[in-house]
């Protein structure tokens, strides 16, 4: 097995739901983290309590994976025992809205090209370099099941996931010969702020999606890009999918019916 033993490993979104999950998993086993996100003092307050749960480094930095000035910036000025970067999360995305195409508005596909496809390309762009000096590493995307299939009302965010899809696939043929891995771990519904975000923070609307099924947690997902990442160097998982026990698919979800007020 690979050992993350003060490996660092960089996480994009780890101020909530599967990138936070991801920064405990990998504190636990040892990994020194580079964590970033937009929420400043959220951020700060992982960073600390990691360290103390953890007694591993964290190197905490406010980004918008969105400006490719700043993720220059940040990477590049890394003091230089953080550049060793062995792992790198891109975890950092979102959905916003749920519309048909025709009705939808266009600010929320700014975002979530931004940051679902654009981001990620800048953050791995300025990291494999880093790896490449070092001649060994591993990026792990989370992508999503919203990468292999398209449901209704989801076409742009299909279309951000299908592109980390094939960003994966062509990172893995163009760094074949370099000893970095690539794989991606893509999950079906996993209940984290996602909803919240997609639904501009309508708590009803997104609890709503969860209802009356049993989701992935960001654990489940956080223990899947764990396991990617701890298998022996002449392995790569290329890609993970992981979905609940009843989710069949993007539009297939068995639901337990509500019992009525008298049975409860
Ligand atoms: N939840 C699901 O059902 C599901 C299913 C499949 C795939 N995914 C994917 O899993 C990943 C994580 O989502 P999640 O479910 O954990 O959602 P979440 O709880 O909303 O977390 C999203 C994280 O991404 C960060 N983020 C968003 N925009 C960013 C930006 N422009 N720059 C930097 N960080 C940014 C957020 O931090 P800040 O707000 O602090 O910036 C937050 O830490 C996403 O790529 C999502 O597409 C989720």
């Amino acid at each position: 097995m690979f050992s993350l033993q003060e490996k660092i490993v960089l996480i994009t979104g780890a101020t909530a739901g599967i990138g936070l999950a991801c920064a405990e998993i990998f504190a636990e086993s040892g990994s020194d983290l580079i964590l970033c996100g937009r929420r400043a003092s959220k951020l700060s307050k992982i960073a600390n309590n990691i360290k103390k749960t953890y007694g591993v480094n964290v190197y905490s930095f406010k980004l918008d994976v969105r400006n490719k000035k700043n993720v220059e910036y940040a990477i590049r000025s890394l003091p230089d025992d953080w550049k060793k970067i062995d792992i790198l999360i891109n975890n950092a995305g979102l959905g916003r809205g749920l519309n048909k195409f025709h009705e939808d508005d266009t600010d929320g596909w700014e975002e979530m090209i931004d940051t679902n496809v654009k981001g990620l390309l800048y953050v791995t762009k300025e990291v494999l370099p880093l790896m490449l000096e070092k001649g060994e590493g591993h990026v792990i995307n989370i992508g999503s099941i919203a990468g292999h299939e398209v449901y209704p009302k989801g076409a742009v965010y299909c279309s951000t996931k299908h592109a980390v899809d094939a960003i994966t696939k062509g990172l893995r043929m163009d760094l074949l010969d370099r000893r970095i891995r690539v794989s991606t771990v893509d999950p079906g519904m996993v209940e984290t702020e996602f909803s919240q975000v997609r639904f501009h923070g309508d708590k009803e609307k997104a609890a709503n999606v969860y209802r009356n099924m049993h989701p992935l947690s960001a654990k489940d997902v956080a223990e899947g890009v764990l396991f990617c990442a701890t298998r022996p160097p002449h392995a790569n998982v290329n890609q993970m999918v992981i979905m609940p026990s009843v989710q069949a698919s993007a539009t297939q979800v068995y639901r337990k019916e509500e019992l009525p007020a008298e049975d409860n």
